[in-house]
């Protein structure tokens, strides 16, 4: 039976229904209804950021290594749950259950980095050009932050927000996908569970429109005082647009039209295995999936043939089964793949299954595991022949689509992985050093993966991206610390006397004209 769930703001239900309701069904059965949701309206989040921002100081008072005991217990209550909530998000989502155990995977490991945190957080001791003064930085939480997020990875990337922003002494407004709003509301119980004081963390429902009105009302009242968004470019530039107006610098991770290029060294079957795993994980609906393969004409034939080979092969359909990918995330998903589709060309061929577009009865995917009419499952789509102009080969297509261009020099290459203007993550097979710190240098995206495919970031390293991937914001690992503190310096002069910096400095004589005599024998 399907469960209602509605916002929580200060440890309590938000009551009434505003904005109204929506289902969320699963993607794979959607005569299968995972959630009701009650969405909330732009009033309800502004009260919830005034909430949270109530809560702040208290909750910054807690010492931080207390807080971090907080995340400590927040990463071990996952852990136990691990396998319902995989098997949750698999059923919400739609996505391969032992892919949905590594997203899980994912929460335990930032809870596990950030724990230690509360006992870091380190800031330094500086000397000063004076004696008898110190100098000293320290970080302190920016505030209350507005955490806004995509249902692709329902649990996993809002926990690379939640978790550094509440181990640092903020308090936080989450506004979860509302198609992934039942794995997200068991994210938020779960992390209740460890003790969180009411209104330190809150969940707010709410649709588009709502949440843009609502983020305004709180930068406007200043209860918000960061914008966290993972989602579309357009939507992030709204989102930054909005933020720049009052000054402040926004978290964005935005999308991504991940390059792999494959040099004439590369082992060609390695290639293949991350173009595979890349391009139809998640059925293409991760930021970090690959775009286009960029091949050496030279080894081009050989790459697509064994590429096609492998795609046609791969098991699709049901995510509680061995699949490679199961269905769209959701209905607008499966909409803008069709639009998507509508872009192959003439001069394009087309590899990789026995039917293009939606999977069914009378478009039927051979080997298809399941009742492809029961959800939105999509064929996976290889387009070869891709020209720098084309449409396919320019924009971001989430969903399992891959292009295939190819390149005679490696400057080439270099320049059609940066020519889409993104610039998250980006992939090179080689076995030539000096092929692979030129693509180093000059590839644009934050991420460089050598060997090994544009997805499966480790959840220690600065994730994040450039240009239209996103503000040069990097989330995980110490790196985003930065997005979640500021840094505040204090001088202290316990000399009883006024010493002005840049003037009352000691200086030593030194004898510039020094030279050295002719020293040789
Ligand atoms: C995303 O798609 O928003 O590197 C995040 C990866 C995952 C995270 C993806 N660890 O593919």
């Amino acid at each position: 039976m399907a469960r209602t769930i509605v916002s929580i703001v200060g440890g309590r239900p938000a009551e009434g229904t505003p904005a109204g309701t929506l289902s969320s069904p699963n993607p794979s059965r959607l005569a299968d209804i995972v959630a009701e949701v009650t969405l909330a309206d732009a009033a309800t989040f502004g009260g919830a950021c005034a909430t949270a921002k109530r809560a702040q100081p208290s909750w910054a008072d807690i010492p931080a290594p207390v807080r971090g005991r907080t995340v400590a217990a927040m990463g071990r209550i996952v852990e136990a749950n691990k396998q319902p909530l995989a098997r949750l998000v698999t059923r919400e989502l739609g996505k391969p259950y032992q892919e949905a155990l590594g997203e899980v995977q994912e929460i335990i490991d930032t809870c596990d980095f950030f724990l230690g945190e509360g006992r870091r957080l380190y800031g330094q001791t500086v000397p000063s050009e004076m004696p008898d003064k110190q100098l000293f930085t320290f970080r302190v939480p920016v505030g209350t932050a507005a955490v806004v997020t995509a249902g692709n990875f329902p649990v996993a990337v809002p926990s690379w927000y939640l978790v550094p922003a509440l181990v640092t002494g903020n308090t936080v407004v989450w506004k979860p996908a509302e198609y992934a709003a039942a794995s997200a509301m068991a994210l938020f119980d779960l992390f209740q569970a460890a003790g969180l004081p009411d209104g330190v963390l809150n969940i707010v429902f709410a649709d588009g429109p709502e949440t843009f009105a609502g983020l305004e009302r709180g930068l406007q009242a200043g209860t918000i005082d960061k914008i966290g968004f993972t989602g579309s470019t357009a939507v992030g530039a709204r989102i930054g647009g909005l933020a720049g107006r009052y000054l402040q610098t926004p978290c964005l991770e935005l999308g991504g039209k991940n390059p792999m290029v494959v040099t004439p060294s590369a082992d060609i079957e390695l290639a293949v295995q991350g173009a595979l795993f890349s391009g139809f994980g998640t059925a293409g609906q991760r930021c970090t999936s690959l775009g286009t393969v960029i091949v050496h004409e030279s080894v081009h034939d050989e790459f697509l043939a064994r590429l096609s080979a492998a795609v046609s092969a791969a098991p699709v359909g049901d995510p509680a089964q061995d699949v490679l990918y199961g269905p769209m995330l959701d209905q607008k998903f499966a909409d803008r793949f069709e639009e998507y589709l509508g872009w192959i060309q003439p001069h394009h061929k087309v590899l990789g299954s026995s039917g293009l577009g939606r999977i069914s009865g009378a478009n039927p995917r051979a080997g298809f595991v399941g009742d492809p009419e029961a959800g939105l499952f999509y064929h996976p789509t290889i387009v070869d022949a891709l020209q720098a102009s084309d449409s396919l080969f320019r924009q971001e297509t989430f969903g399992p689509i891959v292009g295939v261009a190819r390149y005679a020099d490696l400057n080439d290459a270099i320049a059609l992985a940066n020519a889409p203007g993104y610039g998250l993550s980006s992939s090179i097979y080689s076995n030539d050093p000096h092929e692979v710190f030129r693509f180093r240098r000059g590839v644009t995206a934050g991420m460089v993966s050598v060997n090994n495919s544009t997805s499966g970031a480790e959840a220690h390293l600065p994730f994040g991206g450039n240009d239209k991937s996103g503000n040069g914001s990097r989330q995980s690992g110490i790196w985003v610390l930065d997005q979640f503190t500021r840094w505040q310096a204090m001088n202290w002069d316990y000399s009883g006397h006024l010493q002005k910096a840049q003037m009352d400095v000691a200086e030593l004589a030194a004898d510039l004209d020094y030279r050295l005599k002719d020293v040789a024998p």
